[in-house]
């Protein structure tokens, strides 16, 4: 790098080529800083952009109030009790002992308004003797039409709840199957 020295014939070649070199020193050391300025400026002005935000990511989420606690507990509580009311196990319905099988939730809204399922799952009828049941019910305690969803309700409770003798389908004579290939 070039750096004009006082014009002045007295300089030998070697005083000039250190008066360059100091010079260049300071020439870069003022880049230096200037860099350096710049430097913690950019850090400075990124911190005082992105610092509230880079705040909420390191403090997590804000703490419960307390009625918010109370409502995801609630809420919790409630999620817990409806998978109880849900609960199936062994195609049984646990919170009312229903068979579950086609139609089973029309005789849960239906037939347990007025008394428990279990009146439904201690009896065993055939389809004519369920509605006659039905008929009773509606003659004397006022159950109201059942509507289109009769036959359906018939239907699950002759085939759930029938009498035992014929509750039971008899046992599959295998030779007589006559099998077919199932085309899909
Ligand atoms: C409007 C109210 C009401 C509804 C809805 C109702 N029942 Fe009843 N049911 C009664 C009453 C009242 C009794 C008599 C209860 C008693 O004897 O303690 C009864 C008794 C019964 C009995 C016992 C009958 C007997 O001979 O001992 C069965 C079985 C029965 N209901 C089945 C059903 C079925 C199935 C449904 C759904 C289709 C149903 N109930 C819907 C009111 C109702």
């Amino acid at each position: 790098m070039f750096f004009p020295l006082p014009d002045d014939s007295n300089h030998t070649e070697r005083t000039r080529d250190r008066f360059n070199e100091s010079w260049h020193r300071m020439f870069m050391a003022v880049i230096n800083a200037v860099k350096l300025v710049l430097g913690a400026a950019t850090i400075l002005l990124m911190y005082l952009w992105f610092g509230p935000a880079m705040e909420d990511w390191f403090r997590g989420p804000d703490p419960l109030t307390p009625q918010q606690e109370k409502a995801m507990l609630s809420a919790r509580s409630e999620r817990a009790a409806k998978a109880e009311q849900d609960k199936i196990e062994n195609g049984i319905h646990m919170a009312t002992g229903l068979k579950v099988a086609e139609g089973w939730e029309l005789v849960r809204t239906t037939c347990t308004a007025c008394h428990s399922a279990a009146l439904v799952t201690q009896n065993r009828a055939t389809y004519e003797g369920w509605e006659d049941m039905i008929r009773w019910m509606q003659a004397t305690q006022g159950l109201w039409d059942l509507g289109d969803t009769e036959p359906k309700i018939l239907e699950y409770l002759a085939n759930n709840y029938a009498p035992d003798e014929s509750g039971r389908r008899a046992n599959l004579d295998v030779d007589e199957i006559e099998w077919y290939i199932l085309e899909l």
